[in-house]
């Protein structure tokens, strides 16, 4: 059938309302299987497309695009992070590119709290022994934890997400927030998440009980965290990561949690995902999750229908509200 509404390829299953609004202004494909696409079927997308609704799971370098006014326009972004597409090659191939930024912001700062009260009170270790037949009773000294209120938590990237993790560790746990940037951070944005502001990553890495990662993956910070910076945390201190794999030396920090120089890890993503260290599997006090930052209905039909309004606001001749190439 023919059609003159814009051709829109979506590379991954989304929630139903999402779908259903696709349906509603495009003449869309869907992928009910929930495959992830291969290189191959991307680079055939992109030149079948007049928008492509992409996600994290798809690698777009510059291989794939069109040469400008080939098919594809737009690359609608499901997600905020975007370290998964060539950007400045994108701008080249006259491509728009928008993400979802602002809806995921509270969901994946309760899970960073969630992984920061997992670690330090031993939660994971807990379940485990508990579904293993293993918990013989109520005992004085049984998997002792540390208490969360009082403790330092260091938020390394202060946008929306590390914002409200400051927010929700100040004012709901009672923690004493240290924050760094790599810009000058707003006192008014600290004074209302409870935080202070460190003079320097080093300085706020050896001041902290907890280090809390939320910048985005780029070429400045990938490997932030790297085998120096990690043995600049307290011995015995605790990394978060809900930002991306990449940002943490992953070697390094199994050798920092081996040797006891961290004395913990709650991580939701990783460098080669969903490839994760057995290393890591091995080691008790760490707790791993599966990339679960913004998994909730809310949070995951508002990206799609955010991803959706940039599609319709492209096609329709105006500016997309998240274009950020
Ligand atoms: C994003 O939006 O980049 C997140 O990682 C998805 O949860």
């Amino acid at each position: 059938m023919t059609t003159s509404r814009p051709r829109v390829i979506v590379t991954r299953r989304l929630p139903d309302a999402v779908e259903d609004a696709l349906r509603a202004s495009f003449d869309v494909q869907l992928n009910p299987a929930d495959r992830q696409f291969t290189p191959a079927e991307l680079r055939k997308a992109m030149l079948h497309c007049d928008g492509l609704l992409c996600t994290l799971t798809d690698q777009l370098t510059a291989d794939l695009f069109p040469a400008p006014n080939g098919s594809c326009r737009i690359l609608a972004n499901f997600g905020v992070g975007v370290n998964h597409i060539a950007l400045d090659a994108a701008r080249e191939a006259g491509l728009i590119v928008t993400n979802t930024p602002g809806v995921l912001t509270e969901c994946t700062a309760d899970l960073a709290i969630a992984l920061i009260l997992m670690t330090l009170r031993r939660l994971g270790e807990g379940e485990r022994e508990l579904r293993a037949g293993a918990w013989t009773g109520w005992r004085p000294t049984h998997l002792l934890g540390h208490r969360v209120s009082g403790r330092r938590l260091g938020v390394v990237g202060f946008g929306r997400i590390g914002e409200a993790v400051a927010r929700r560790a100040s004012h709901g746990l009672g923690m004493q927030v240290l924050a760094w940037g790599p810009r000058e951070l707003s006192r008014e944005r600290l004074a209302a998440a409870g935080a202070r502001a460190s003079d320097s990553l080093e300085q706020l890495l050896s001041d902290v009980d907890v280090v809390s990662l939320h910048c985005p993956l780029t070429t400045e910070t990938e490997r932030l965290m790297d085998r120096r910076r990690l043995r600049l945390m307290k011995r015995g201190a605790v990394l978060i990561n809900t930002a991306r794999g990449e940002i943490v030396e992953e070697e390094a920090l199994i050798d920092a949690l081996r040797s006891g120089q961290l004395g913990g890890a709650g991580l939701d993503v990783y460098a080669r995902e969903p490839e994760v260290p057995a290393a890591l599997l091995g080691l008790p006090g760490v707790v791993l999750l599966p990339h679960l930052g913004s998994a909730t209905v809310e949070t995951r039909t508002a990206m799609g229908l955010r991803a959706v309004e940039n599609l319709r606001a492209f096609f329709a001749g105006q500016m997309p509200p998240d274009r950020i190439a």
